[in-house]
């Protein structure tokens, strides 16, 4: 018979399957298994250069402890930990969750999608639900307007939060949910809610990565758990693929299958491209209407400002003294009601490609990142109260600081004078 270029593929697909099949230590070898991350313990590294030196191999650094970090990393990474002089645990055990969530714990993709509709329905005078987006693979990525009026574009501060770049962040959307309720449950009740209401333009996206929301929540392989970044080819990690100093600074990494991989170029992703669209969409007259930008993340307990590419605090032309103190003031303020270490962002490690150098670097947005609590990625549902119910305060602030963040240093009569 004539072996069709089909019928060989198959041939190959089959021969691959029977060594694979093989036990470990005999064809195994020959057989190159894909190359995943686990997650490690790493002692030693405490001080801003030590975790800068760790993240520039391209680990994740996913918690802080008083005597190292906790970090993702795939075996070439580790590898060049251990030779920086790090002491490197074994792997940690994934952590086993249900496979698809309960009522009374965290929201799927569709809850999400279901809560974010029955508060449209309920409150049609102040919220407005629209599709951003369309994800890699094809899904709504949802956003919730609040204001008054708010089927007009009114000349108010506008706000966005974003939430659940990183897949497994889970409590990230849960903030986000909570702070939707807040915001229309209080509306016309509580005065400083409703002054808020009526006073900005509110943007809220629970899950902005819901290809990996859904692969983390729902895949019943183990496969899914721990999943960071985006669902297509390697997958891209978001907060690495942002168009300003895109790679500039061994803050991600250039490795496919790195939880830091920066994509093949800025905005390669699709998420990116959607929600940097979005952001210049909201650029009228020549004048960006967003003036403060939140990216919740978890679980570090932190609240970040830029920047993350550079360990200075002041940049000529893009950071001067005043935006510096701002940010720092307004972010050391919004720590203090939730118990987080307030830092430059770089005061973490260096990064690059980040959400929040780009909403300011190249759109003048004040900016900050959150990492929530919990302990884990996955703290149990009966955690999510006692966690929301931290930030609640500092979202409020942050919402009100957007007429004009340099009143926060006395500043308002310079910069925002009518
Ligand atoms: N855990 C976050 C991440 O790795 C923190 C990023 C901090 N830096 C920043 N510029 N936001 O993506
Ligand atoms: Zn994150």
């Amino acid at each position: 018979m004539v072996i069709t270029s089909r019928v060989r593929s198959l041939l190959a697909v089959l021969a691959a399957g029977a060594l694979t099949a093989t036990v470990p230590g005999t064809a195994g070898a020959s057989a190159p298994s894909p190359v995943t991350s686990q997650q490690y313990k790493v002692t030693g590294a405490t001080t801003t250069l030590q975790r800068t030196q760790v993240a520039q191999t391209g680990a994740a650094i996913d918690i802080l402890r008083a005597d190292g970090v906790e970090i993702s990393a795939i075996p070439s990474e580790v590898e060049a930990i251990k030779k920086l002089g790090f002491k490197v645990s074994a792997p940690l055990p994934k952590p086993v969750t249900p496979p698809t969530a309960s009522a009374a714990s965290y929201h799927t993709y569709a809850e999400m999608q279901a809560e974010v509709d029955q508060v449209a329905a309920a409150f049609p005078q102040i919220t407005r639900k629209f599709v951003v987006g369309k994800s890699g693979q094809g899904r709504d990525i949802i956003g919730l307007k609040i204001s008054d009026n708010v089927a007009t574009d009114e000349n108010e501060p506008e706000v966005m939060i974003i939430a659940n770049i990183h897949a497994r962040e889970r409590l990230t959307a849960e903030q986000a949910l909570d702070f939707i309720g807040q915001l229309t449950k209080g509306y016309g009740s509580d005065k400083r809610i409703t002054d808020l209401v009526d006073n900005r333009e509110i943007t809220i996206m629970p899950m902005v990565n819901p290809d990996g929301q859904v692969y983390d929540m729902t895949s019943d392989t183990q496969a899914g758990r721990m999943w960071r970044k985006n669902r297509e080819g390697p997958g891209t990690d978001l907060n690495r693929n942002f168009a300003y100093k895109w790679g500039c600074c061994n803050g991600s990494s250039s490795s496919t299958s790195s939880e830091t991989y920066r994509g093949t170029g800025p905005e390669s992703a699709t998420e990116t491209k959607v929600l940097a669209n979005y952001v210049r969409s909201r650029r009228v007259g020549g004048k960006q209407q967003i003036k403060m930008f939140l990216d919740i993340h978890s679980v570090a307990e932190l609240v970040l400002w830029p920047f993350g590419y550079t360990m200075n605090n002041t940049v000529p032309g893009s950071m001067d003294v005043d935006d510096e103190n701002a940010h720092r003031t307004i972010g050391r303020e919004m720590a203090q009601t939730q118990g987080f270490t307030p830092e430059q962002s770089s005061d973490l490690y260096i990064t690059d490609g980040t959400t929040d150098d780009w909403t300011w670097g190249d759109q003048r947005i004040f900016s900050y990142t959150f990492e929530l609590g919990g302990g884990s990625f996955y703290p149990p549902p009966s955690a999510i109260e006692t966690q929301v119910q931290r930030s609640r305060e500092a979202l409020l602030r942050l919402t009100a600081y957007a007429d004009c963040p340099y009143r926060a240093i006395g500043k308002e009569g310079q910069y925002c004078a009518a």
